[in-house]
């Protein structure tokens, strides 16, 4: 069952009815404000960091799920309803919700009344803009009173949902005109306040929350609204809300629109005050003064729409597939920007109070966003390095506003290094800026241990060189890629942290995960070092890699697929020998993209078994058998019921590793069934069980083993966003930029008769023409690159043009 449909032209996803079965969101703003918009209009905005500068007010995990946005409610005599049909719920005589590339547009009609609510963040702007435009279709003119309502939030999201003994008592708002500037905490600590104003005269309004409600009410029922008469309540403590009252009467066939700007301004400690106890709104003015007509609105949203077009026109594909063509050209890459931005901060599923940015996560994000904003890559690959340690080792996680690794959590996490290698190879390839090496970068963010980044990617390798265990393969620490195999842990009281607590540290427990890690990015390493013509590091590295491949061949082997780890007795984990849990996604995934195996025919045997043991129609689960019981020794895989998360969830972030490895060894048929299988915009048809967004990946979808299968958790926020980037892209189209030229190998279905690529990279147009006429699964024929008969399959890099025409004959 489908509860919408994309429509290509206009890059948008059109939601056709608000009941949902969970709350279909979008994301506004792509640099420092940010808000989360859902079908029915709720969300939340915030100024860089989800936590510590949250503008207005969410309730995570409501009851009815999603209550709390941006509201507009319309009160047509009697009659009260929402063109987002929340809060209040009238039942609409038509609705539809686009969502489209960093705007959001829903349309609401009622009794011969339509409005269109257009919400975006404007380019270089700190601000929302919600233009509500209103038509009357009727043959009588309407009389109808507009009422606007945002829940502002204290700023920091954790104290404003926990301490409440103080925040009763520090709201504080000023209103001046059309606009509502909520200044809690300014007149003390903060430099910053929010604004919420509107382009034409207010008949009223309200900052109070109980004023506009009424004692015993929520939004769907508040007073002021029903009742048609603001209250131009002043709040004082309890809880600060923006309001405004507006009147309006429509001749037939009449239209009017209203500009509602929520916005974030900073001032000057000195420059704070305007006169004793009143906030010097000039900043806030000239923003407002930007977005008062619809002409202005219009510009900015073109500004926007040409913005997302450029970015997109890095890489474009062209083939029958259209499902295809939509994930790789619209919505695959605009999540790969997302999950750039947000990491795994603010979601529907993630509060953004916890985890800031991850170590791990954005290094892989970036492995999908690097052609978007390559700029952009180069400075957060700077930050991430500067919250290592000189031992190589990382910070887990740290927080976007300060950048500064997150304490609480700690490092540990002996997958994290590795990663930086990872983003800083794909960057190189991407850009061919070598210079980045070169950079001073800090650790654990002090200037004075400042050494190039070359020397951190140094660190990272010997970090997982240095820390081998009994068989020689790396120490797991507290956990690897899957936070949830906790070796070390042995968690036996409730609300510990599995993550972070190590109860049993017996230094032995391996991951065979990282060793094949080591392998792949160890290559990547030696090879920035053989461009740089550090031959003899790059030999020292070399061999460390071929050690550890041998290695894993030999304690990693299971006999028919790759083992996942030792535990901290020395016993394998993900083996035939064990009870349950005896085969991983994870490395065979790993081990086979590194290479490992190819020539020996482990390879093949490893993701025979993952075809075998872990595919279902919905997905490869993780594990199998899924663990029944908790495991101490495991940690908390085996606290998920089976079916669940990482005890044999359908983990999306690493079904694309096992596509990319049947890529590997030429399987182009199977590498696109896993790649669909996962995919959105082909499960749009049965969105009554995946459930989550059929425009963007989940983390995870229940598996076999869980009552609920093929439903699906945690959409938006996912590696698997860029993991099947990469994968789609250079894998099974085949397009790899690499250090030297770019690289052309598809590994597609033979059903595919070929396809175009328009691939930007370093400056020039690539014009690719695929013909898989012969219908094979891989194998290129014939490179011709401007004319030019190409050996090999890589085109070197055409520096002095601005287009390259390739055409490559498969067979
Ligand atoms: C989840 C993991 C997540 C981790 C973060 C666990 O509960 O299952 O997916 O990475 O928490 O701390
Ligand atoms: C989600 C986390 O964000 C990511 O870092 C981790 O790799 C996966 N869960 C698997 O546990």
């Amino acid at each position: 069952m489908q509860y919408g449909y994309f429509d290509d032209k206009k890059k948008e996803y059109v939601i056709t009815t608000p009941r949902t079965p969970l709350p279909w969101i979008n994301y506004l703003g792509s640099e420092d404000f940010f808000s989360l918009i859902s079908n029915t209009a709720g969300g939340y905005s915030f100024y860089r960091d989800a936590k510590l500068l949250r503008l207005t007010r969410y309730r995570y995990n409501n009851c009815p799920g999603d209550v709390g946005g941006r509201y507009y409610y319309i009160k047509n005599k009697d009659e009260v309803w929402n063109p987002g049909w929340q809060p209040v719920k009238t039942e609409l005589d038509h609705y539809r919700c686009r969502h489209g590339l960093g705007y959001t547009v829903i349309e609401g009609e009622k009794s011969g009344i339509s409005a269109a609510l257009t919400c975006f963040v404007p380019l270089g702007e700190h601000c929302e803009v919600d233009r509500l435009a209103l038509t009357n279709h009727t043959a009588k003119p309407q009389t109808l009173t507009l009422f606007s309502l945002v829940e502002f939030c204290l700023w920091n999201a954790v104290d404003d949902a926990s301490n409440f003994q103080r925040n009763f008592s520090t709201g504080e708002v000023e209103v001046e005109g059309n606009s509502i500037y909520h200044k809690t905490e300014y007149r003390e600590r903060r430099n910053h306040y929010a604004v919420y104003a509107v382009n034409k005269p207010v008949a009223g309004f309200d900052t109070d929350r109980e004023s506009f409600c009424g004692a015993h009410n929520g939004f769907e029922a508040a007073e002021a609204v029903f009742e048609g008469k603001p209250r131009n309540s002043v709040a004082s403590g309890w809880a600060p809300i923006g309001s405004h009252c507006l009147e309006v009467t429509l001749r037939p066939g009449e239209s009017s629109s209203f500009i509602f700007v929520l916005g974030y301004a900073e001032n000057l400690p000195e420059k704070k005050w305007s006169a004793p106890g009143v906030i010097n709104k000039a900043s806030a003015q000239r923003m407002l003064a930007k977005f008062q007509t619809d002409v202005q609105v219009e510009e900015a949203l073109t500004a926007l729409g040409t913005y997302w077009e450029d970015l997109l026109s890095k890489f474009r594909i062209g083939s029958e597939d259209e499902k295809l063509n939509r994930m790789v050209n619209i919505w695959n890459q605009y999540q790969c920007m997302v999950t750039f931005n947000m990491s795994r901060s603010a979601s529907y599923y993630e509060s953004g109070m916890g985890r800031g940015m991850g170590f791990r996560d954005s290094c892989q994000d970036l492995l999908g966003f690097v052609h978007l904003i390559p700029h952009r890559a180069r400075q957060r690959i700077l930050d991430i390095a500067a919250t290592q340690f000189e031992d190589g080792s990382t910070y887990h996680q740290y927080q976007p506003l300060t950048k500064r690794g997150n304490t609480d959590v700690g490092s540990g996490f002996n997958d994290d290094p590795l990663w930086l290698i990872a983003a800083t190879a794909a960057y190189l390839r991407e850009t061919g800026d070598f210079g980045i090496l070169q950079e001073s970068v800090p650790f654990d963010n002090n200037t004075e241990k400042a050494q190039p980044l070359l020397e951190h990617l140094r660190r990272s390798f010997e970090y997982t060189a240095t820390r081998k265990g009994a068989h020689g393969l790396p120490l797991i620490g507290r956990a690897d890629w899957n936070d949830c195999l906790n070796l070390n842990c042995f968690s036996d009281q409730p609300g510990e942290s599995f993550q972070t607590c190590s109860n049993f540290e017996s230094g032995r427990a391996e991951s065979v995960f990282i060793a094949g890690m080591f392998v792949k990015y160890g290559t990547e390493y030696a090879e920035i070092c053989e461009h740089l013509g550090k031959t003899e590091e790059s030999s020292r590295i070399r061999a460390q890699v071929q050690k550890m491949y041998d290695t894993v061949l030999d304690a990693g082997w299971d006999g028919e697929w790759f083992r996942r780890a030792y535990d901290a007795f020395d016993a394998p984990v993900g083996s035939r020998e064990c009870d349950e849990g005896q085969i991983f996604i994870e490395p065979q995934g790993m081990c086979v993209m590194a290479g490992i195996g190819v020539k020996e025919g482990h390879a093949a045997k490893a993701l025979q078994s993952v075809k075998d043991r872990l595919d279902t129609e919905y997905g490869i689960v993780l594990l199998q058998p899924a663990y029944t019981t908790y495991r101490l020794n495991l940690g908390e895989i085996s606290s998920y019921p089976p079916g669940y998360k990482e005890n044999a969830g359908i983990f999306c972030h690493s079904n694309p590793w096992v596509s990319c490895a049947e890529a590997v060894l030429g399987n182009g048929d199977r590498a696109f069934e896993i790649y669909r299988k996962i995919c959105p915009a082909y499960l749009e048809e049965i969105s009554e069980i995946h459930r989550t967004e059929p425009y963007v990946y989940s983390q995870m979808i229940a598996g076999k083993d869980a009552p609920r299968f093929g439903e699906a958790k945690n959409s938006w926020l996912t590696g698997t966003a860029a993991w099947n980037f990469v994968n789609v892209s250079q894998y099974i189209l085949g397009i790899r930029p690499t250090f030297d030229g770019l690289c052309i190998d598809p590994c597609i279905p033979k059903t595919l008769s070929g396809f175009t690529v328009d691939r930007i990279c370093r400056g020039v147009r690539y014009r690719i023409t695929v013909d898989n006429s012969a219908g094979v699964q891989n194998g290129v024929r014939r490179l011709i690159a401007d004319g030019i008969e190409v050996p090999y399959r890589i085109v070197p890099y055409a520096v002095h043009k601005k287009d390259c025409i390739i055409t490559v004959i498969m067979g």
